[in-house]
């Protein structure tokens, strides 16, 4: 395959680029009024209205033609196959398999992995019954009441975003608090707070590896046992998520309370597995499986439908052209829903884990960008903090504004005015402010023509700014369980473009074995010798303050 910098598709796109650097969105709306109605797609209960985007048809046809020629269909299929895609950790990557309702067989080393993935989703939904029933009870005979769910990275943020985004479908039953950071603080703050008889400690971790869920899952038993358990009452009071069945066992939890999770299965695509257990915790099994219904029609969406009507294609398309080709360094998220704040974090996993890297899937230097920064917060929030950059500062920071239609329990006028934010501030990122409104503005003030001049220059606003709008009925699980896949197809298409491995993450390693070597140095197990002068210094001011009582 040609390089793809060289590539005909990449050359088109580039010449395509000089020619729309000239033009003004703006101008586009004026002159055709069917714009809007030409450049949206619905699917899956979303609605996406990509028509304030810096394209023209041409250009659109040019990143289609771009994904056709670097095989996203190929490699999709591949990816829902069971292929081995993950070339250097040697492993399937098969989130889709945990919402696969098809009835189909999904084959992994001549297995078929449905039945285990089914009979663990049936062990969730018991489990998730005899909670909140009350059979399940702590070693006094109390019933459930709070959940304290630990793990870091992918299992943490899918549940808790995926929880807080669903507020509205939260069962009475238990109330589930998600502990991630190892800093003792929050851990504390938690622990302090509960009732060791009525709690019961979800502890999610792939690898059971991971030192700050190693760590507050020990503070917790700690605590469980300070408290008056013992040993024997642990099994009614931990259960742990991972593929590491034989570490989980060693580490005290009993193997009934392991819920399996499979080495196909990305950190940052697990909330569809095991690692969702606190999920059906929080909003009972049934809106669960809503959330793996809706990204199972996702899947089938992406699978089957044309470039032009393909949610994820087009999202990941659009991204290109502002990374590739306008130099655009990040990419901002703007939920307009409180529930949804979490949304920005969760797709900045998905998205700076999976696919910022620096080279091809065949080890060769990438001499083109790759991810984005993934930011944003939610709306209108932001407003009246970081949007004057992106209103006004240098370069293209692309904006996703996603908003329900519809939203719970709220006053009208509450809802009407978030919409019309939402609305007004894409329409003010496209169309902008000339010079001359400015200035005529000032005039109608009655401002002196040196005072006008001057102002103007500051309220100019450039525009042609792109932004997708993303709207849905309202955020049920079905919703949301497309939205994450849809960004996750986003993601994955991206990759393939870029033709890197979007499902390692080797990037973070280094950190954790130095973060180790450090930790051994602080508690005296380290020869000084082992750090440089800067991070010896650190330690030292640290073991001032901190010298063993
Ligand atoms: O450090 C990154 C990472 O490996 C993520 O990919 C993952 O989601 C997170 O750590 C947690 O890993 P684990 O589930 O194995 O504890």
């Amino acid at each position: 395959m040609t390089t793809l910098t060289e590539s005909a598709q990449w050359q088109t796109l580039e010449s395509l680029a000089q020619l729309v650097e000239k033009e003004h969105m703006r101008d586009w709306f004026a002159s055709d009024a069917n714009r809007a109605a030409d450049m949206n797609v619905e699917a899956c209960g979303l609605f996406l209205d990509f028509s304030k985007n810096r394209v023209t048809k041409d250009v659109l046809k040019a990143l289609f033609d771009l994904a056709d020629a670097r095989g996203v269909a190929q490699h999709r299929d591949a990816m829902f196959n069971g292929d081995i895609i993950n070339n250097t950790e040697g492993r399937a990557v098969l989130h889709t398999a945990l919402r696969n309702f098809s009835g189909q067989p999904v084959i992994v080393d001549g297995e078929d992995v449905m039945p285990e993935v089914l009979a663990t989703l049936d062990k969730i939904e018991a489990f998730t019954h005899s909670v909140h029933s009350g059979e399940h009870k702590g070693y006094t005979g109390k019933a459930i009441k709070h959940i304290v769910a630990i793990g870091i990275g992918g299992s943490f943020l899918g549940p808790k975003i995926m929880t807080e985004a669903l507020k509205p479908y939260q069962q009475d039953a238990v109330k589930v608090h998600f502990v991630a950071n190892v800093d003792g603080c929050h851990i504390t703050d938690v622990l302090s707070a509960m009732d060791h008889e009525d709690t019961l400690i979800v502890m999610s971790s792939k690898s059971f590896s991971t030192q700050e869920t190693l760590q507050n899952t020990l503070t917790a038993k700690d605590w469980f046992l300070k408290q008056g358990g013992t040993q024997e009452d642990i099994a009614r009071h931990f259960v742990a998520v991972s593929s590491n069945v034989k570490a989980a066992t060693e580490f005290g939890i009993a193997e009934e309370n392991i819920f399996p999770m499979w080495d196909w299965v990305g950190g940052r695509y697990s909330l569809w597995s095991a690692i969702g257990l606190p999920i059906s915790l929080c909003l009972g099994f049934a809106n669960f499986k809503g959330l793996l219904e809706g990204a199972f029609a996702m899947d089938e969406h992406f699978k089957t439908a044309p470039n032009e009507q393909n949610l994820p294609v087009i999202l990941a398309m659009l991204g290109i052209w502002y990374r590739n080709f306008f130099g655009a360094q990040s990419h901002v998220m703007l939920p307009y829903y409180h529930y949804l704040r979490g949304l920005p974090a969760y797709v900045q996993q998905l998205d700076m884990e999976s696919n910022g890297k620096l080279v091809t899937q065949d080890g060769d230097a990438i001499g083109y960008e790759t991810g984005p920064i993934i930011w944003g917060s939610e709306g209108t929030n932001g407003q009246h903090s970081f949007h004057q950059l992106i209103h006004q500062g240098h370069g293209v920071i692309p904006a996703d504004f996603l908003m329900p239609l519809n939203v719970p329990n709220q006053d009208d006028t509450h809802h009407a005015m978030l919409a019309s934010n939402c609305f007004g501030q894409a329409q003010a990122l496209m169309q902008g402010k000339t010079f001359a409104d400015c200035y005529a503005d000032l005039a109608d003030k009655g401002l002196d023509e040196a005072e006008r001049k001057r102002l103007a220059q500051h309220k100019t606003m450039p525009g042609n700014k792109p932004s997708n709008t993303i709207l849905f009925e309202k955020l049920d699980p079905f919703t949301l369980g497309a939205l994450v896949a849809m960004y996750e197809h986003k993601v994955f298409v991206q990759g393939v473009i870029w033709q890197l491995n979007s499902f390692d993450q080797w990037g973070v390693e280094l950190g954790k074995v130095l973060g180790n070597q450090v930790l051994a140095g602080i508690q005296g197990n380290t020869e000084a010798e082992t750090f440089d002068s800067s991070t010896q210094n650190l330690i030292n001011r640290f073991k001032q303050t901190n010298a063993p009582k």
